[in-house]
């Protein structure tokens, strides 16, 4: 059976105040829907840790730097919710657009500081504030004890956590591993926007990033590995590659070689779809 549909911010106050009398605890699931097997896996998640599951369906217009992506951004809720039904959701919150921004909205949650100076804070501008405003709204509107994101969009999970803690906003933030593809590719709603061929190449991404990783673990300089991965993406048929990055797991530093914990961060078109991914590059052994 689907999980209901609430739309009206009252009436999912007037839920979770029913659970929070009878003592249980709430977990949210931010998404803006078209689910794949990476949402399902965070909705698991979250069905482990808490008594009851929240997942939020909201395409955040703040948050969409380039008006087409907004446009083009793919809309599916009956499937999204068909996809639900197996895991017991308990209620599905697609808020009407003025339950997050109602007429006369002025107010921007902006995470400073090195968490987003970098990649996508620079390639996207006010994305992150975006992120940040419609997150803290969620965070506030269900009231949830713990929130599962995927480790996929790894600063966004960096800038939530920040926020969260910055503004005292009592939920734990989890992140969740990333979800792939057999050929590795990172599962994303905006893959639903590729060809055959373009998922087909696209998995050059994630290989060219392991290949890196591998070898800077292993102690090569990182400029040679970017320049050679690079190389490697134009070959399989990307288009601008706007980050491949080194860097330190906690700061976001650029680093040379993984001599702290680091992560593997890259952005890049393919066929005029910016994809994204990240991964843990082994500390070097001295
Ligand atoms: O990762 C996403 O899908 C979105 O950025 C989020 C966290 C739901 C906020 O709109």
């Amino acid at each position: 059976m689907t999980a209901p549909i609430l739309r009206r911010l009252a009436d999912l106050r007037a839920k979770t105040a029913g659970w929070r009398r009878a003592g249980e605890t709430i977990a949210l699931v931010p998404t803006m829907g078209a689910l794949h097997a990476g949402h399902l896996s965070l909705v698991e998640a979250a069905k482990a840790a808490c008594d009851r599951v929240i997942v939020t369906i909201f395409v955040n217009p703040k948050q969409f730097n380039n008006p087409e992506d907004l446009a083009n951004y793919p809309r599916t809720e009956n499937e999204d919710a068909e996809k639900l039904a197996p895991y017991g959701v308990d209620l599905i919150y697609v808020p009407d657009p003025d339950q997050i921004y109602p007429g006369g909205y002025a107010t921007n949650v902006s995470v400073g500081g090195s968490t987003t100076a970098v990649m996508e804070g620079p390639f996207r501008p006010g994305h992150f504030d975006g992120v940040a405003t419609v997150v803290a709204k969620l965070f506030l509107q269900t009231s949830a004890d713990k929130a599962f994101f995927g480790q996929k969009d790894y600063q966004q999970l960096m800038v939530v956590t920040r926020m969260a803690r910055d503004l005292d906003i009592p939920i734990e933030v989890i992140g969740c591993e990333t979800v792939r593809e057999p050929s590795g590719l990172a599962m994303s709603s905006r893959n639903l926007r590729l060809s055959q061929d373009g998922l087909d190449r696209a998995a050059a991404l994630n290989a060219a990033m392991r290949e890196a990783a591998a070898k800077a673990s292993a102690g090569e300089p990182w400029a040679p590995l970017e320049a050679a991965a690079r190389q490697a993406l134009a070959e399989a048929g990307f288009g601008d590659v706007e980050y491949f990055d080194l860097r330190c797991a906690e700061t976001l530093e650029a680093l040379d070689t993984p001599s702290r914990p680091a992560r593997l961060l890259a952005a890049a078109w393919m066929d005029g779809i910016r994809l994204i991914d990240n991964i843990e590059v082994l500390q070097l052994n001295y």
